[in-house]
């Protein structure tokens, strides 16, 4: 069993470093910030992940799993470190490297003989070369170890992986790390750092423009009077197409997707590279975004003026299963009723403070609180709670009865017998 770092205490460095503790291996997770690392050895965990609070606890218990402040304290002792450190976008799209060159600096002198650092981080391709010219050790290799974890089964997809990527320029290197996943029972693919790289960004790449393509064939369902929901079914009966990432919505968003498309697309821009299908597929989304807002000022009351009105919003997360609110479509879509001065009650089962830079928003403890004298309500997220709730209630506590349904999580048929106006997404 290995000695492992993980750099970064963050959905990804929690899971990655939980996960490989659990497999027997000694790891540190180092995090800069004290109070968190201090939580964290108590067996606190500050984010919601199902399953990983169990695991955490039992690597505490066990002694495999340990939190220290500062990458120094963990990289000392360790023959692999995974680097699990933010890359938030630079205003043009690009990744942000700051974290990843001050971590490296940190350790880069301190690293043991014959290490090897491994970049879990979704990084644009070129990265570990870059870095190996950085840290200017012969004997330390830098291996390119992408995470495929969906937040909110995260700890499913690690021990259950589609695949093990790892891109290495050494096949000895490749090797060790190959060797730290012995147990997980997963199809492993070596390739180069640059293509391991680039399969990060055109896994997400290729799942957002799906997504887009299902959310215009969504927009054109309206248009022809089809539904969307027979469409998606009868094209992902095709293996070739596949029947997941086909639920249209709001728009997609999250932690990873609006970044990691943007990330690639200056990718592109900087190899001379005009890649306009990508391009496209980010600027249709927030078109469908404001779509979507756009529906919800159409269904108030004929003469209620967007100002005057109360809209009740189900769901803020950018999509059931977590508590994150990173580039939510939720929050997208409020902004622009917010925009219009309209009054937003939001219910959302993992919010109940308010939220930065949207304090306008009222948060409400229960949907029905949120509904309350409201012009229209919206389902923003799909968690599976909005589909039992008491819509007869709920019918009675509004002003005006509709409701849009951007997740198309309610029958249309039990709503309008209900008497609520019911205005789906592409149906
Ligand atoms: C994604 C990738 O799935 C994961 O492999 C990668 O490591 C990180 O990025 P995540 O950001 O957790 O994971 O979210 P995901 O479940 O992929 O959803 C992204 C967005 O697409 C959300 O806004 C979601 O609501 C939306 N979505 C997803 C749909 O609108 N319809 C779908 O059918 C699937």
């Amino acid at each position: 069993m290995a000695d492992i770092a993980v750099i970064g205490a963050g959905y990804v460095g929690l899971t990655t470093g939980t996960c490989l503790a659990h497999l027997g291996h000694n790891v540190t997770i180092a995090d800069i910030d004290e109070i968190k690392v201090q939580e964290l050895n108590e067996g606190e965990v500050p984010i919601f992940e199902p399953g990983l609070s169990e695991l955490l606890t039992e690597g505490i218990k066990n002694g495999n799993l340990k939190f220290v402040v500062g990458a120094s304290s963990a990289s000392r002792n360790a023959a692999f470190h995974f680097l699990c450190l933010p890359t938030p976008p630079n205003p043009d799209g690009s990744t942000n490297m700051e974290y990843f060159h001050s971590a490296i600096e940190e350790i880069k002198d301190i690293l043991p003989p014959n290490s090897v650092i491994v970049n879990k981080s979704t990084l644009p391709v070129g990265t570990a070369s870059q870095l190996k010219k950085q840290i200017q050790r012969t004997d330390v290799e830098i291996v390119s170890n992408p995470e495929f974890l969906s937040e909110g089964n995260a700890v499913q997809d690690f021990l259950h992986p589609s695949r093990i990527v790892i891109g290495a320029e050494s096949q000895e290197a490749a090797t060790r790390v190959v060797a730290l996943f012995s147990d997980i029972d997963a199809t492993i693919q070596i390739t180069g750092t640059a293509s391991a790289e680039l399969i990060k960004h055109t896994a997400n790449a290729f799942l957002a423009m799906k997504l887009t393509f299902i959310n215009e064939i969504a927009t054109l369902c309206e248009l022809v009077g089809a539904n969307v929901l027979d469409v998606a079914e009868g094209i992902g009966y095709d293996p070739r197409i596949g029947s997941t990432y086909l639920q249209p919505g709001p728009g997609w968003g999250g932690s990873c997707f609006p970044k990691d498309s943007a990330s690639l697309l200056q990718t592109a821009n900087k190899a001379g590279f005009d890649f306009e299908l990508l391009e496209k597929a980010i600027t249709l989304n927030t078109a469908h975004l404001q779509r979507t807002a756009q529906k919800v000022i159409d269904a108030l009351p004929e003469g209620k003026e967007i100002e005057k009105s109360k809209i009740a919003v189900l769901g803020l997360t950018f999509k059931a299963g977590t508590d994150d609110l990173r580039s939510s479509p939720s929050l997208a879509v409020i902004g622009y009723l917010l925009d219009l001065n309209a009054h937003v009650s939001a219910y959302d089962p993992m919010v109940n403070l308010p939220i930065e830079d949207m304090s306008k928003i009222e948060i409400t403890s229960t949907a029905y609180e949120a509904a309350n004298n409201a012009d229209a309500l919206v389902i923003l997220t799909e968690w599976e709670e909005f589909a039992d709730l008491n819509y007869e209630r709920i019918h009675e506590a509004m002003c005006h009865p509709v409701v849009v349904d951007a997740r198309n999580l309610l029958n249309p048929q039990d709503l309008e017998q209900q008497g609520f106006q019911y205005i789906g997404l592409g149906q």
